[in-house]
């Protein structure tokens, strides 16, 4: 076995926002899988803020240890295989890492259903963890109703723009917050949002005065920090947040404290705050999946991908991704089948 397996390796730990040097390239000869492994070759590499909170520290999961491959979910080919159960070319997904070739337990990797004939990178993103997250998020925690009103923040991410999209499937009048007015444009123009909100340029606290002015039924909170501070203040009785993600906190050195009005406003207003990691749905993923490839192929839900071209390229992508560069699914094409 002659290839060679280029990686990234985290150097050290970021102390304030993230910079592409704290991930160092290097290239070493690909190993043999040992009893029960497989060795996967990457196709599809996902970047997800998360990314930014695994070099931090412990959090959810154990921190990316210095000097390590840096973790990432990704697609990959099988092209090795001492285990009966995953073959040589099997298409599966898992946490292979930011690298040309995984080592892993046939365990710990997961071939893709039948539906192949699709993308790869969709099974990342719509048809992977982003669109699951959104679909159990918004359906069993947020549990919206026909014409209640939902607003969703990072709405032209790849999780929120999944979101908005089954929350208007659903009969609801929908409202995104995003960073830019292009981004606020496509939430209206494309996926014919009610309303868009540029969190840049207007004051969010007047601009939901004006756009949900019967009050907010579900909040899907991607970002945290103060936006998820405004939006609480602009919830209606019986309202729900959903505690999907913090992203305005990931990349400091500390997260800003907050947000005020807790427990206040969730009494008075009688709210339910809760959070999630879509990993507790695991067992209904297979139903998750069936109901958006559904929703793809009726053109309810479109697929906003944002590829990024070669392995070399994933600490930029990662630092853009936390700048708000991109609209959808952010991911790496690392290598073609
Ligand atoms: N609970 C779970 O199981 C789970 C699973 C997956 C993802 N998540 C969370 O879901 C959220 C979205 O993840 P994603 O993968 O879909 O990423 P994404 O939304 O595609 O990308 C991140 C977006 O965050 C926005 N952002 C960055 N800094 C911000 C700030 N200070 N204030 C407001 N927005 C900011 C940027 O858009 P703007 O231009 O709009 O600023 C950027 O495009 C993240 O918080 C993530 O951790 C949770």
């Amino acid at each position: 076995m002659t290839e060679e397996n280029r990686q990234w390796r985290l150097r050290q730990r970021p102390r304030g926002p993230l910079a592409p040097d704290v991930f160092e390239w290097v290239t070493e000869p690909t190993q043999a899988p040992g009893d029960g492994e497989v060795r996967v070759r990457v196709l599809e590499l996902s970047l997800d803020p998360a990314n930014r909170v695994w070099i931090s520290g412990p959090s959810y999961r154990p921190a990316v240890e210095i000097g390590a491959v840096m973790d990432g979910f990704a697609i990959g080919e099988v092209v090795e295989s001492r285990s009966d159960a995953v073959p040589v070319g099997t298409l599966v997904s898992g946490d292979l890492g930011w690298q040309d070739y995984a080592i892993r337990s046939a365990k710990a990797v997961r071939p893709l259903p039948g539906g192949t004939e699709r993308p790869l990178s969709h099974h990342l993103g719509v048809l992977g963890v982003t669109g699951l997250t959104a679909y159990f998020g918004l359906l069993a925690i947020g549990k919206p109703k026909p014409e209640e009103t939902v607003l969703v923040s990072g709405a032209a991410g790849a999780t929120g723009s999944v979101v908005v999209q089954i929350a208007k499937m659903w009969g609801c009048k929908v409202v995104g917050i995003a960073g830019s007015a292009a981004k606020c444009e496509w939430l209206t123009g494309t996926l014919k949002l009610d309303a868009a909100i540029d969190y840049r340029a207007q004051d969010v606290a007047e601009a939901l005065g004006a756009t949900c002015p019967e009050g907010v039924d579900v909040y899907f909170d991607n970002v945290g920090g103060s936006i998820l501070q405004t939006a609480l203040h602009a919830m209606r009785e019986q309202g729900r947040v959903v505690c999907c993600g913090a992203v305005s906190g990931y990349d400091g050195a500390t997260p800003p404290p907050g947000p005020r009005g807790v427990p206040g406003l969730l009494i008075a207003r009688r709210l339910t705050m809760r959070g999630f990691i879509v990993t507790d749905f695991a067992p209904r993923f297979r139903d998750g999946v069936q109901a958006l490839a559904k929703w793809i192929d009726s053109g309810h839900v479109k697929v906003q991908e944002d590829r990024i071209d070669g392995l070399e390229r994933a600490p930029e992508g990662l630092v853009g991704l936390l700048a708000g560069d991109n609209i959808g699914k952010r991911y790496v094409h690392v290598a073609d089948r």
